[in-house]
């Protein structure tokens, strides 16, 4: 009995060093500690042991049992942590992901360089809210109940007083109602129109306004004004003209249309924006003596100016957020 449980001894300290993986691992536990394995065969064999041997190899195969049980154990432990590690497949020689950085929106950026400019002009900034009333978007505008230019602006009513602006002019008005000229300001800022929406036109837009008021302002000053901010947008060689127009709270009013020439397209003048001198109206319904003052103002809108700029045909594509879009003006 003695050499028998020496020799499992030795059997299983060997068999065990081979044992590098799940598979083996399981054979090990079959062939030494399964019901038919090497431990219960011994167990088998010292029951038949003459009756006096029995306490000397009973506790002698206990503990050898228990300690082959305990080095089986920790081999269990081993094998299993090591093969998770193989799933991980992690691979420390790869390079890392490098974070993705934003970039600001195309119509930021492109307000920054309409805002640059005229900052460099000394005009400052002045903005207003999105919910207007009709008084300070129409009626100090200069445009009468039932005015038929009011059609010219589909308009979101909140109800009949208030609306979604139609433009940033209204935040003329505001400047005008709460301090006294001279004022020299841009007003950027986002406007609704009730419009159909298509690659030209979109429900929501962003304009800046301009308004400039003070005794001694002329209308070659406003065209002084307006041929060097295009040309700082466009480029010195820019093609421009003034238009005759309409606007209710200018007069005269102006359109300035530049000469646009996509490559391998025919060329066409496309209006970039409104301008005017302040109509008197105006001056009057804000309290503001149109014998000592006289203003120029102007409105553009930042999609049209971006869509040029960069050559973009559909409005729609600065709403979309789509980054294959957006990543191009990185
Ligand atoms: N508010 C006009 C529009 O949305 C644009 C405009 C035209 C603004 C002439 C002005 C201006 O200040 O003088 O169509």
């Amino acid at each position: 009995m003695k050499d028998k449980i020496e020799q499992v001894k030795k059997d299983f300290a060997e068999d065990t060093k081979a044992v590098n993986n799940l598979e083996l691992l399981e054979n090990l536990r079959i062939k030494f500690f399964s019901r038919n394995g090497i431990f219960a065969q011994l167990f088998e064999d010292f029951k038949v042991l003459p009756k006096e041997e029995k306490p000397l190899y009973g506790k002698v195969l206990n503990e050898e049992k228990n300690s082959a049980q305990n080095i089986f154990d920790e081999l269990k432990i081993k094998i299993e942590s090591n093969s998770k590690e193989e799933k991980d497949n992690t691979d420390l020689t790869l390079p890392g992901r490098s974070n993705k950085i934003g970039a600001l929106h195309v119509l930021t950026q492109t307000l920054d360089e309409i805002k640059s400019i005229f900052k460099g002009l000394g005009f400052s900034i002045y903005t207003g809210p999105e919910l207007e009333s009709d008084e300070n978007n129409f009626e100090m505008l200069n445009f009468p109940d039932d005015h038929p230019a009011r059609d010219m602006q589909d308009t979101y009513f909140i109800n009949d007083s208030f609306l979604l602006r139609t433009h940033t002019s209204p935040v003329q008005v505001r400047l005008m109602k709460s301090s006294k000229p001279p004022f020299r300001a841009i007003m950027p800022g986002r406007v609704y129109r009730n419009e159909a929406i298509s690659a030209k036109s979109y429900c929501l837009f962003h304009q800046v306004e301009g308004l400039v008021i003070d005794t001694n302002v002329t209308f070659a000053e406003l065209k002084g004004t307006l041929v060097y901010f295009a040309k700082q947008l466009f480029g010195e060689d820019v093609k421009y003209r003034f238009r005759a127009s309409f606007f209710p709270f200018t007069e005269p009013s102006a359109e300035v249309d530049i000469w646009w020439q996509p490559q391998g397209k025919e060329g066409k003048w496309l209006e970039i924006l409104g301008c005017g001198m302040v109509d008197p109206n105006v001056l009057t319904n804000l309290n503001i003596d149109p014998e000592k003052y006289i203003g120029y103002a102007f409105g553009m809108g930042i999609e049209r100016m971006a869509m040029l700029k960069y050559g973009i045909d559909d409005i729609r594509l600065f709403f979309d957020n789509d980054k294959r879009f957006l990543n191009q003006f990185k």
